[in-house]
């Protein structure tokens, strides 16, 4: 029997290449309305020492980014490892909107949308006003969008950092740790 051998395309080893990118784990709180949200995120980092300020990439349709065009703050949670990190971070590896998850359809689009943060403690950000800080987080920032840019696939907010915080002592939760991959 001859075999097949399935040949690489160039966009599968760049793909390859760009999972290698190691990332942090942050849950970015926003509100609009009185409802508070929370999203998972491996896109943001520091792109400014004087101001402070850090970016963070959106998917078009989040509803995060569309508080965050509405509200103009949001928060940072970093993860941690240790305690429940790792489980907390679990709880938002969906989006808040059922109809954004792909191959579903039909019912998915009638269902309500998916409140993340039920049965999770949090307190609400004085200086990013209403955004929720994980009450487990390793380390939080509070942040004002400056900038909101259109950048291919997402939209880049970058954010004024106002104030942030050490809650926890340990080690931050980390692509690298969690095996899961939001690249390539
Ligand atoms: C490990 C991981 C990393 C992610 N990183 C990002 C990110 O950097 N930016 C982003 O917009 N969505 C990211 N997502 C997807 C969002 O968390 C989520 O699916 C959705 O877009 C947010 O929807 P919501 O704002 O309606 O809750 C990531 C998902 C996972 C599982």
């Amino acid at each position: 029997m001859v075999g097949h051998r399935i040949e690489r395309t160039e966009d599968d080893i760049i793909k390859e290449a760009m999972h290698e990118m190691p990332y942090g784990i942050y849950v970015i709180g926003t509100t609009a309305e009185g409802r508070p949200n929370a999203m998972i995120a491996d896109w943001v980092m520091q792109v400014s020492f004087s101001p402070r300020l850090v970016m963070v990439a959106f998917e078009r349709d989040s509803s995060s980014l569309g508080r965050v065009r509405a509200h103009g703050y949001f928060t940072v949670n970093l993860l941690n490892q240790e305690g429940n990190g790792m489980a907390l971070a679990a709880k938002f590896v969906q989006p808040s909107n059922p109809v954004k998850v792909k191959g579903r359809t039909g019912d998915a689009s009638v269902r309500p949308p998916v409140d993340k943060l039920a049965g999770i403690n949090t307190h609400p950000s004085e200086r990013a006003p209403g955004c929720p800080i994980l009450d487990d987080a390793l380390a939080y920032l509070e942040c004002q969008a400056e900038q909101i840019l259109e950048v291919g696939d997402h939209v880049v907010v970058v954010g004024r950092v106002l104030y942030g915080e050490v809650q926890h002592s340990g080690e931050p939760l980390t692509s690298t740790y969690t095996g899961w991959s939001y690249s390539g």
